[in-house]
């Protein structure tokens, strides 16, 4: 093992270490210029010498004090084998290795055999070979996010992979793997918050802080639904994290899904399935940690993960590559460790935040099984879950929101008398026809037979329009309710109050159209705000 110490604080202009002690930092820009003038007066390209000087110092403060060298002992498929630094390295631990043609590949270390460290890199092995040099990297993964990343889209380092130009870097470094805040200094999730999708908000209603999963077979409309709610919810700001997707759908999805609209108030953190299985996890360590600097600076924040699926499965390749036992469906032991870990940084904030994590987590259910290992996991960890039904899409009913199994933990807490009363029915309804669909399809219910089955198919088909949505059409909170009842002959609002309304009875449910669209146009986003204090 090689040890180098390093001098870089010396040897930048040859000033003493003191010069950087961070209580000298507010005194630097009142320091007079050798011409007389304040440095704080002048400007080069627009940005203050003082603050160009403070950045400089900050960048200086995170570069490491001394740097230590192993050497690779073995490569064996993704997994590379370094001895010398096993002793100051831990698991999660970071190493560059300096291939022969002088490229860094980063990477992490995910175990320990027979004395040696085994590492799995976050990029392509091409160029490393035995004995290549292994640098210790001592600084922790943070990521110094701004404001002015609203709008970009960076991969699983946090550099920008849009080609909109380099990304400002904050003053405040936020750790990719951070802990959640403590169950006790949670807020309790709060009021509902609009999602502008009205079978959700009416039937599946989500708090401030709560967590959702989105259940569905492939091809069943995922993120098509998760891009209507980055684009019409009423939350602040959208992190949006593309695990494992391929290539060619993420700019698909960010510019005919998600739209500039959607993207301006959103960062999206990608990292598609040919990543290697690191890069993949970090993308969603990086999503929580923007999730949390928004949470801390900007206010109410939906984050988004598509999909955790692809998430568990870059954490099974990891565990098996490191020795790890396959347990269920190949999953390793680590897998079902780490997901509530990463899920509960999702949630309410605390007294010291701005904001609360609304988390959006979609689940790939293979072969539409909906009992496989990493759904029942997710299911038991959130607080309620969306199922998208293969059989209603393939009806052409988006989104194909199956209502009766889908359920959310936190709305009966946040509804009102009037509005359980008005789902419930509903519920109720779909349920009767759901249990008699059979015989009703084959003709073999005769009408008048039973009160309850004649009311339920009365209304099937006008709650069936209700669940329907064009993903161009935005419907508010208020707005799904009125609908609803609307579409129930319930008496609803103002109009519950009117002797001379009917309540809107023989309307169809599509008759809220322009309900929606005027909520859609006008209101805005202060308004809605206004609405979810009120
Ligand atoms: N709201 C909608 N309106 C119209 N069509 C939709 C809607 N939602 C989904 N679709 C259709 O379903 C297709 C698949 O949707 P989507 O890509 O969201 O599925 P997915 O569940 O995310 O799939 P995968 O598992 O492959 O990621 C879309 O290309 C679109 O044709
Ligand atoms: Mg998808």
């Amino acid at each position: 093992m090689a040890r180098k110490p390093l001098s870089v604080r010396q040897e930048f202009a040859g000033l003493p270490v003191s010069r950087f002690n961070p209580t000298l930092k507010g005194a630097i820009p009142q320091c007079p210029r050798r011409d007389g003038a304040p440095t704080n007066d002048r400007r080069v390209d627009g940005v203050s010498e003082a603050s160009a000087l403070k950045t400089f110092l900050d960048d200086v403060d995170h570069l490491p004090a001394e740097r230590l060298y192993g050497r690779v002992t073995s490569v064996l498929g993704m997994l590379v084998e370094v001895a010398g630094l096993e002793r100051v390295l831990s698991i999660g631990g970071r190493v560059d290795i300096l291939t022969r043609d002088n490229r860094r590949v980063p990477c992490e270390a995910v175990g320990f055999r027979e004395g040696r460290a085994l590492l799995l890199p976050f990029g392509a092995l091409e160029g490393v070979s035995l004995g290549c040099a292994a640098e210790l990297s001592t600084a922790e993964p943070t990521v110094r996010p701004t404001n002015a990343w609203l709008g970009r889209v960076v991969n699983a380092l946090g550099e920008p992979v849009d080609g909109k130009g380099p990304l400002p870097q904050g003053r405040e470094s936020y750790p990719l793997r951070a802990q959640p805040p403590s169950a006790h200094g949670r807020r309790r999730v709060g009021g509902k918050l609009d999602l502008g999708v009205r079978a959700i908000n009416t039937f599946l209603s989500c708090c401030r802080g709560q967590r959702m999963g989105i259940f569905a077979g492939s091809g069943v409309g995922k993120s098509v639904t998760l891009s209507m709610m980055a684009r019409y919810t009423e939350a602040d700001v959208n992190v949006i994290g593309l695990i494992g997707e391929r290539g060619r759908e993420v700019q698909e999805w960010l510019e005919d899904e998600l739209g500039p609209e959607g993207l301006a108030r959103s960062v999206v953190v990608v990292a598609t399935s040919d990543e290697p299985p690191p890069m993949r996890r970090q993308a969603v360590y990086m999503t929580l940690a923007l999730a949390e600097y928004f949470r801390d600076h900007s206010g109410e924040v939906l984050c988004m993960l598509d999909s955790v699926t692809r998430f568990a499965m870059a954490l099974r390749e990891i565990g098996l590559a490191a020795g790890e036992p396959p347990a269920s469906k190949g999953y390793t032991p680590s897998v079902f460790g780490e997901l509530p870990q990463v899920l509960e940084r999702a949630g309410p904030g605390t007294s010291a935040t701005a904001g609360d994590i609304t988390g959006l987590f979609t689940v790939l259910v293979e072969g539409d099984d909906h009992s496989e290992p990493i759904a029942d996991a997710v299911r038991g960890i959130l607080d309620g879950h969306i199922v998208l039904d293969r059989q209603i899409a393939e009806r052409g009913r988006y989104p194909a929101i199956n209502v009766l199994r889908s359920i959310s933990r936190t709305m009966p807490a946040c509804n009102t008398q009037e509005q359980t009363d008005l789902v419930q029915r509903a519920r109720r309804l779909l349920s009767t026809y759901e249990d008699m669909g059979e015989l009703i399809r084959i003709g073999a219910y005769k009408k008048g037979s039973d009160p309850k089955v004649d009311e339920a198919i009365q209304y099937v088909d006008r709650i069936e329009s209700f669940l329907h949505q064009d993903k161009q059409e935005r419907t508010s909170l208020d707005d799904g309710y009125a609908m609803l009842a609307r579409a129930l002959d319930m008496p609803w609002g103002d109009a519950k109050n009117d002797p001379n309304d009917s309540g809107g009875a023989g309307q169809p449910a599509g008759g809220g159209q322009a309900g929606q669209q005027g909520a859609a146009q006008g209101g805005g986003r202060k308004a809605r705000r206004r609405d979810r204090q009120g």
